[in-house]
């Protein structure tokens, strides 16, 4: 891997305590082209506009799929991935569904390995405070015919991210507009599907939500997922989320939260969940929790769902799944905690 370092770092100018989600960048990137049926010539740069031709696929058919994560610093200076192999198989089944080549793993684990160790002075220690990662792959062959491209571009970018604090959540139920339909690409992680969200969310911003919780698009009766969040529904003591067909983005906090969450003895269940079901348990005083799970917010606990005109509010509750589901993942991801799942990776150079 060639590597070629920034002559100075941004790094003084940057207010560690004031950060905007995804604003401010690291010093590095890392790069790989495909050209001629074949990933070559990775490369760390540094941090820095790209050229493209006006043609490029991506800017016309949308041919980009992307990952989330995040790189965790601890108390003694290690960087730590959380399941990365499972981010890398997930951009692949992301790229496959938009006729896009995979990117090899050990590319992908040395690329990050290298950009994250160049970049560690970045990831500030104490919880909450992060390097959220953002591997993102697009089409870039000149030209508009319609099809899928012959050259591609890998990019990993880092953005340093504080403690995420979204204020109060509230989620509108969609009746309207549908995120993924059976068939589609709602579980890939394709840069579409976002563009394809931001109007109806725009929308419920203005009656006061921050968020949509997705429907099913055939019946709108199932609870899909909101924002970039699995949502888990805790019906007395039982939580409750949805499977992952093809219209749910397969998360990697939702299945760490599933596991986490039965081995404490907390009976869950992984199946359709209707509006109708949700909206009754609360009537009935039996919904004590709604939370979302994402490698953004971890695990934020929703404030209320509104459906039909109705907002439902939440109570407030004590000895919530939310906060103690939160405190195990975040343990495990700061290696304050064993990780008796061996989910946690130590990020080491490979050039060093
Ligand atoms: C649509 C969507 N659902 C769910 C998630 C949560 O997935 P993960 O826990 O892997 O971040 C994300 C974020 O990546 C997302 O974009």
């Amino acid at each position: 891997m060639k590597i070629e370092r920034a002559q100075s770092s941004k790094i003084h100018s940057i207010d560690f305590n004031n950060l905007s989600f995804g604003q401010t960048f690291t010093d590095h990137m890392f790069v790989c082209d495909y050209i001629d049926g074949e990933w070559v010539d990775p490369r760390i740069i540094p941090y820095q506009p790209i050229q493209m031709d006006p043609s490029a696929s991506v800017l016309h058919y949308g041919q980009a799929v992307f990952e989330g994560m995040k790189a965790y610093k601890d108390d003694t200076d290690r960087v730590w991935l959380f399941r990365p192999e499972d981010n890398h198989a997930r951009i692949n089944k992301s790229a496959a569904r938009l006729a896009m080549p995979e990117f090899p793993k050990d590319l992908f684990m040395n690329g990050m390995n290298e950009l994250l160790s160049m970049d560690s002075d970045w990831i500030k220690p104490g919880i909450g405070n992060s390097l959220y990662v953002r591997p993102f792959v697009f089409a870039n062959q000149a030209g508009v015919a319609a099809s899928a491209s012959n050259r591609y571009s890998f990019m990993i970018i880092c953005a340093p991210v504080g403690a995420y604090y979204s204020g109060e959540i509230n989620v509108l139920v969609s009746e309207k507009f549908s995120r993924a339909a059976s068939g589609g690409v709602g579980y890939a992680k394709a840069a579409g599907n976002y563009a394809a969200a931001f109007y109806p969310t725009q929308l419920a911003q203005k009656e006061g939500y921050q968020q949509i919780i997705w429907t099913d698009a055939n019946t709108h009766e199932y609870l899909e997922e909101s924002g970039t969040m699995n949502v888990f529904f805790r019906i007395d003591d039982t939580l409750i989320t949805a499977p992952t067909t093809d219209t749910i983005l397969d998360g990697i906090t939702r299945k760490s939260v599933i596991q986490i969450a039965k081995d404490m003895g907390i009976s869950v269940e992984v199946r359709p969940v209707k509006v109708a079901e949700v909206i009754e348990a609360h009537k009935a005083g039996r919904l004590k929790e709604i939370f979302g799970a994402g490698t953004a917010v971890v695990i934020s606990p929703i404030h209320g769902i509104g459906f039909q005109g109705t907002k439902h509010v939440l109570p407030t509750i004590e000895n919530s799944y939310a906060a103690m589901l939160k405190e195990k993942v975040v343990h495990i991801q700061y290696n304050k905690s064993e990780d008796p799942y061996q989910w946690r990776k130590e990020v080491v150079a490979v050039n060093a």
